[in-house]
């Protein structure tokens, strides 16, 4: 994934790209460039992050009032200027999101073209450029170039030899027009429109459009006129700041009791028994026929769903419940029984490996719910029914809120369908009293807990290899919780199921290990304990995060002290952000875009 940015209109150009590439630098980062034109046109491209275009920019000031830009998260070629975008083919410049499957073969028949970058985006540009003689539009150089292109784009074209459009066309990956007064603005996604129009066309698979400073002309790839449709943009300026706090990703931990009542606000009412879902777009009927359910995810979502899975298959006992990694998942020979159901997770709503599940379920017949965070996402806009988790904008890369937010809603749903199939208001009672209390305990684990938390973070941030434990519902969570540690600290670190270290893992269990040992006071206590003497017993160096208050053996232990039951480990879940998170701080990465990363992955 990476930031677009386009304008065209009255006011500098210079100054929307940078502004919108800032927002959108979270998306990918690896480098970033600008085109802008008025006679001459003015290319900046740097490797790195956006801070260095910004120094370029300073020192290469224009009045110009067209202009691209992108920032880039590299899928083929390095990074490096060279193959920064915007990318030249004699007029044109190009940016592109995605990957042309087949700019290999491409590449072999654009022999009057030096190229000057590795990368795909520029075959991309040179075919383009080939259809472009002094007799052809840019739109049509474009829409021919793309009828030959087996892959997916998002893309932004300019031209030096017709200075009064950008040209933006989609296939696979976000682009939107915000539409403005006297100007018009591109963006790979809205948050970098805020503050300039509130209003914008989300661009569909399949479409062109023409932008000037005042018109948009929308098509189809047969150059067929298509109708353009405005929406709201639903972002506020308020969300993509950090507020006070060093890191985005302190701020979205520390802002979940009011992200996740967000989520809760007119679907859970203890005192009516209620726990609802609008927009499943399911009948009670739909919902009692349902005997499989699918959840698909990537990432932090996955585990989402892996630990919302515990819920469901609790809430209803005759429903099979399962899990699956979306890019494994999207390839496999896999069958759907009769009367299931697919839940796709995704905080960004345009990850292309869940997006492509969704379509090839879709294919097979089956319904498709989304739980989504990105209003107007792609696979927001193609599921049968689902639900916005209304986390607000997630712009840290690690993935915290989200993942809160995303379990409460399939909790939701699970409670949902019970009720439909005839569970007890006694039985859902425990789920809907704690779903209702969740965000006031996680209110207060965080006002009691975060020094002790700091604490553990700066005894273990010298370790370079960890794993996390936990049994049952604990499971997902110690898998969530490595990926937190290894994505934002670099440290190594793996989720296991406890009861599975005997089998192999305990093996790595030395001085250069340390283990985070997540203990229930539940059903399971004993066999936790038992988990925690084994690794004891090899010397281990076990930090343990627990409800209850018997003396454990370890060499640092943090007590959680709530009246949670099920509902537990999404404590515990916080508890591991921000262990994360501090151990991140104390070792001085990059805490918001940690290295390699971007926030939403929509190539493959
Ligand atoms: C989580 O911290 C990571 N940034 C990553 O695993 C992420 O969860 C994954 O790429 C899925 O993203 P999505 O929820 O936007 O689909
Ligand atoms: N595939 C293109 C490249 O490697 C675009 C990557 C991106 O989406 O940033 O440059």
């Amino acid at each position: 994934m990476c930031g677009i940015v386009g304008y065209i209109g009255s006011k500098n150009a210079q100054d929307y790209l940078l502004s919108g590439l800032k927002r959108l630098e979270y998306r990918g980062y690896d480098s970033a460039g600008i085109v802008t034109l008025n006679g001459r046109p003015s290319l900046l491209r740097a490797k790195g992050k956006v801070a260095k275009l910004s120094e370029m920019i300073a020192s290469h000031k224009t009045s110009d009032k067209v202009g691209i830009g992108h920032t880039r998260w590299a899928t083929h070629g390095e990074p490096s200027e060279a193959n920064a975008h915007p990318h030249r083919a004699g007029d044109i410049y190009l940016v592109h999101n995605g990957i042309i499957e087949n700019y290999k073969q491409l590449k072999q028949e654009l022999t009057e073209h030096q190229f000057d970058s590795q990368t795909d985006s520029e075959v991309l540009a040179a075919l383009i450029n080939s259809f472009y003689n002094n007799k052809t539009k840019l739109e049509d150089a474009v829409t021919q170039a793309l009828q030959l292109v087996d892959g997916t784009y998002g893309i932004a074209v300019v031209s030096d030899r017709e200075q009064d459009k950008v040209v933006v066309a989609r296939q696979g990956s976000p682009l939107l027009i915000g539409v403005g007064d006297d100007e018009t603005l591109i963006a790979s996604d809205a948050s970098a429109l805020i503050g300039h129009t509130s209003e914008a066309i989300y661009l569909n698979d399949g479409e062109l459009a023409v932008c000037t400073a005042d018109s948009v002309e929308l098509r189809d790839l047969a150059s067929q006129p298509l109708s353009a449709k405005v929406e709201k943009i639903e972002v506020d300026m308020q969300a993509i700041q950090k507020q006070g706090y060093d890191h985005f990703l302190l701020k979205e931990i520390m802002e979940q009791p009011q992200t996740l009542a967000n989520t809760l606000k007119g679907r859970v009412k203890a005192d009516q028994h209620h726990a609802q879902l609008g927009g499943l777009n399911m009948t009670d009927d739909e919902l009692r026929e349902v005997r499989h359910v699918v959840i698909i995810g990537c990432g932090t979502a996955l585990y989402a769903g892996q630990l919302a899975a515990y819920y469901l298959e609790r809430l209803v006992d005759d429903v099979t419940i399962e899990v699956q990694i979306a890019s494994e998942y999207r390839y496999r020979s896999f069958n759907l029984p009769e009367n299931s159901v697919a839940l796709v997770v995704s905080q960004s709503g345009e990850t292309a490996d869940t997006l492509a599940c969704l379509r090839e379920i879709k294919n097979r017949g089956a319904r498709v719910l989304g739980v989504i965070n990105a209003v107007g996402s792609t696979i927001a806009r193609e599921v049968d029914g689902g639900v916005y988790v209304h986390a607000g904008p997630e712009i840290s890369v690690a993935s915290t809120k989200a993942f809160t937010s995303q379990v409460a809603a399939m909790t939701i749903f699970g409670l949902q369908l019970a009720r439909a199939k005839g569970a007890s208001l006694m039985e859902l009672d425990k789920y809907i009293d704690e779903l209702e209390a969740l965000p006031g305990e996680i209110k207060a684990l965080l006002e009691k807990i975060t020094p002790e938390v700091e604490q553990a973070a700066n005894k273990f941030t010298d370790y370079n290899d960890a794993l996390y434990i936990g049994r049952d519902t604990l499971f997902p969570v110690a898998l969530e919780g490595a990926l937190k540690l290894k994505e934002i600290s670099y440290i190594h670190a793996e989720g296991y199921a406890m009861g599975e270290l005997k089998h192999g893992p305990i093996a790595l269990v030395d001085d250069s290990f340390f283990e985070v040992a997540l203990i229930q006071d539940n059903w399971l206590f004993d066999k936790s304990i038992s988990g925690v003497q084994e690794v004891n017993a090899r010397g281990g160096h076990i930090l343990v995060v627990t409800n209850s208050t018997e003396p454990i053996e370890a060499e640092m232990v943090i007590r959680l002290d709530s009246k949670l039951d099920v509902l537990l480990p999404m404590l515990f879940n916080v508890v591991l952000q921000l262990f994360a998170y501090y151990v991140a701080v104390s070792r001085g990465t990059d805490v918001d875009q940690p290295r390699n990363l971007a926030k939403s992955v929509t190539v493959e």
